[in-house]
């Protein structure tokens, strides 16, 4: 019970700010919401803001100076020429093909060497091993990652500064210098973008091509990967990452799920933890056994 808030909102977790901004957002009619409580404007319409009005929207220098110390002037942290200019740069590397050939070889000696013989293994520091191997060359033994997870864990949502006063396509205005942001989970989640059973985890809803192939949705609908002009370069590299581990684990092991978190019930389903990589309260324990 939080004293002074009735019973119904504590019981939906509404005093939570990211409880409340999904609850709001999916009650919302145009898919945005003003929250004055956090001084910002929350929208579900994310392309106008990632593309066509591209360069209203930077990321602006409280951004800058938020992760100035940690991130420097790298791309991650600038807007404009500069930005332009390592975007290009990035890419070029990125999307050479002796660059993915590398990145490839790397994931699978990742794969073969480090999860595979440790199976307990936790799946955020070999995500972080292998692109400290694959960016630097280098064991992440000698970087000091607690420092990295705790300067970034803070990061709730995605956001842009608004340059010049603008009004958004479902009408919204919003100031210059005020803060617009996004919610990619509460997106994830919302009935007017995904229908009435966006709760049910029906992955073939992404296999209507022909003969149930998959095909993708716009980046647009749910933008973990940011989407438009400033995209995440990392994307290809990140799902290929995904599939070489979801691959060589069902190959080798039945995983069953098991505890609160196995129960289907509402109130035992898995809880998501925010931060700049998502994870589940209390884990997700599970019984493996090697096929
Ligand atoms: C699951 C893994 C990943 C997720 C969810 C993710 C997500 C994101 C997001 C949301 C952004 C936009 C950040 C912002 O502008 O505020 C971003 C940008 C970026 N990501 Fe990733 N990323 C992932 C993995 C990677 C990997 C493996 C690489 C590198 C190989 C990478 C390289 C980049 C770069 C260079 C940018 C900056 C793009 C720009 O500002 O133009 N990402 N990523």
């Amino acid at each position: 019970m939080c004293a002074g808030l009735p019973d119904r909102v504590v019981e939906e977790g509404l005093h939570q700010p990211r409880r409340l901004v999904r609850a709001l957002l999916r009650r919302s009619p145009m898919g945005t919401v003003h929250v004055h409580v956090l001084g910002c404007t929350v929208t579900a319409n994310v392309e106008y803001m990632l593309k066509t009005c591209f360069d209203n929207f930077p990321k602006g220098k409280p951004f800058a100076a938020l992760l100035g110390d940690l991130l420097g002037n790298g791309i991650f942290n600038v807007d404009g020429g500069a930005w332009r200019h390592q975007r290009k740069m990035a890419s070029l590397e990125l999307g050479s093909v002796s660059v993915r050939s590398y990145a490839f070889k790397i994931i699978a000696q990742e794969v073969e060497t480090r999860l595979m013989p440790k199976r307990g293994s936790d799946s955020n520091r070999f995500a972080f091993d292998t692109i400290c191997k694959i960016s630097f060359g280098l064991d992440s033994g000698c970087l000091d990652r607690d420092m990295l997870a705790s300067e970034l864990a803070s990061r709730p949502f995605d956001s842009k500064f608004c340059a010049a006063a603008d009004v958004l396509p479902d009408g919204t205005y919003v100031d210059g210098d005020a803060r617009v942001m996004y919610h990619p989970y509460a997106m994830g989640r919302m009935p007017r973008i995904w229908g009435a059973d966006c709760d049910a985890f029906r992955p073939d809803r992404w296999l209507t091509g022909a003969g149930g192939t998959f095909v993708p949705e716009s980046l647009y609908k749910y933008p973990v990967f940011q989407a438009g002009l400033r995209v995440c370069l990392g994307k290809e590299l990140a799902v290929t990452e995904m599939k070489a581990v979801s691959v060589a684990v069902v190959r080798a092991f039945d995983v069953e799920v098991v505890g609160e978190n196995g129960r289907s019930s509402a109130a035992a389903a898995p809880r998501f933890v925010p931060g700049l990589t998502a994870s589940i309260r209390g884990g997700l324990p599970v019984k493996i056994r090697r096929v």
